[in-house]
């Protein structure tokens, strides 16, 4: 019989597996950023850089799969598929959340992936609210037992109100994470990341005072696990989910407020394309993630797919730099660009939340 955090799982993977969890009308406004074309480019492909680096670890492109699964008995494989496709294309790799590693320290084994990527930037993963109630000794003893280089904390409050079972105690939390950053010291990066409604200015003041310097912003436009949550519920927390689905900031505004406050920005949540990431890239991120479409390609032709889709990518990345002449992500970052009007108001407006 599996346990309920083992059911939950599964029945994430399944949910996602289909598009039907995608936000409705909420997009995340990098459609409404333009990179300025330039006909006269002065590049050849070959030459285009994508490399970067983060956690100390060299990346051949600013990307990482972005926290999945870990927990039930597909994950196992889907996360040895994953952090080995990693190894091979030189990109990050993060883990889904380590909770029940720390109940039962035998289960280290289902979150263990550096047989098949020794060298890979390998991240685990756990809830804020977890991190609360456990502090930080568990948590850093689970990393060193797998060998990952970091840790994401997912902050997730709107998803957890609608799961069935899910937290209704936030407080606190921002005190675990600033203990675990101490904790953790030079040796391991502490990143947090929200699932898909974004950081906003504030959330950001409050990290950096917590003393994180790297967040992945997980914004609205993507996947929404409020509408996961939504279709798991039953009852009020079912009308309510549903209500509450396309609850949100915009990936590209968080990205935005992210980088202004100075932090590395993983820009996340909705990343669909090479030219996503070029514009996440010249909004001020350092990277980009990507989630559910690695588990839909997956689902409908295995690992060939998911290749194939992380391959596109970083092609259509490529492309699109030469396509404004930037020759590597610094240039990139710095390309004359246009906004629409819902970006630009939105990142004006939402800075009165300083
Ligand atoms: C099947 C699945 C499981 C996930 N589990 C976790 C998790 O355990 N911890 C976490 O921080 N985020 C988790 N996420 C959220 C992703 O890391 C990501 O923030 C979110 O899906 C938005 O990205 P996307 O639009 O590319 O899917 C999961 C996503 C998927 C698709």
């Amino acid at each position: 019989m599996p346990s309920t955090s083992e059911k939950r799982k599964a029945d994430h993977l399944s949910l996602c597996a289909t598009n039907e969890v995608a936000f409705k009308n909420k997009t995340t406004l990098f459609e409404q950023m333009e990179l300025l074309p330039r006909a006269l480019p002065d590049l050849a492909m070959q030459d285009v850089d994508t490399s970067t680096s983060i956690a100390g670890k060299p990346l051949g492109a600013p990307l990482w799969i972005s926290a999945m699964t870990g927990g039930s008995s597909e994950s196992v494989a889907i996360n040895k598929e994953l952090a080995a496709m990693a190894q091979e294309l030189e990109i990050g790799f993060c883990l889904g959340s380590m909770r029940p590693m720390l109940s039962d320290s035998a289960r280290a084994t289902d979150f263990q992936v550096r047989d098949v990527a020794p060298d890979a930037l390998v991240m685990g993963n756990i809830g804020a609210t977890e991190i609360a109630r456990t502090g930080p000794e568990p948590v850093l003893e689970a990393l060193k037992k797998i060998g990952a280089d970091g840790i994401g904390v997912h902050l997730n409050p709107m998803m957890e109100l609608i799961q069935p079972g899910g937290d209704t105690d936030f407080t606190g939390v921002i005190d675990a994470i600033a203990a675990l950053v101490q904790a953790a010291g030079d040796d391991l990066t502490v990143f947090v990341k929200e699932t898909g409604c974004g950081l906003s200015w504030r959330d950001g003041e409050n990290l950096k005072k917590a003393g994180v310097r790297v967040v992945e912003v997980a914004g609205a436009g993507g996947t929404s696990w409020v509408g996961v949550e939504a279709l798991r519920s039953e009852g009020a927390a079912e009308r309510i989910g549903k209500i509450m689905w396309d609850w949100g900031i915009p990936t590209a505004v968080s990205t935005a407020w992210m980088a202004d406050q100075g932090f590395t920005v993983i820009s996340s949540g909705g990343i669909r394309s090479g030219l996503d990431m070029a514009r996440a890239v010249a909004m001020g991120a350092g990277l980009t993630g990507v989630a559910a479409p690695l588990i839909q390609a997956r689902e409908k032709g295995g690992v060939k797919l998911v290749r194939e889709y992380l391959d596109d990518l970083i092609f259509g990345l490529k492309v699109t730099m030469v396509g404004c002449g930037a020759a590597d992500l610094a240039a990139l970052s710095s390309v004359p660009r246009v906004l629409g009007p819902d970006l630009s108001r939105w990142i004006e407006t939402g800075w009165q939340g300083r």
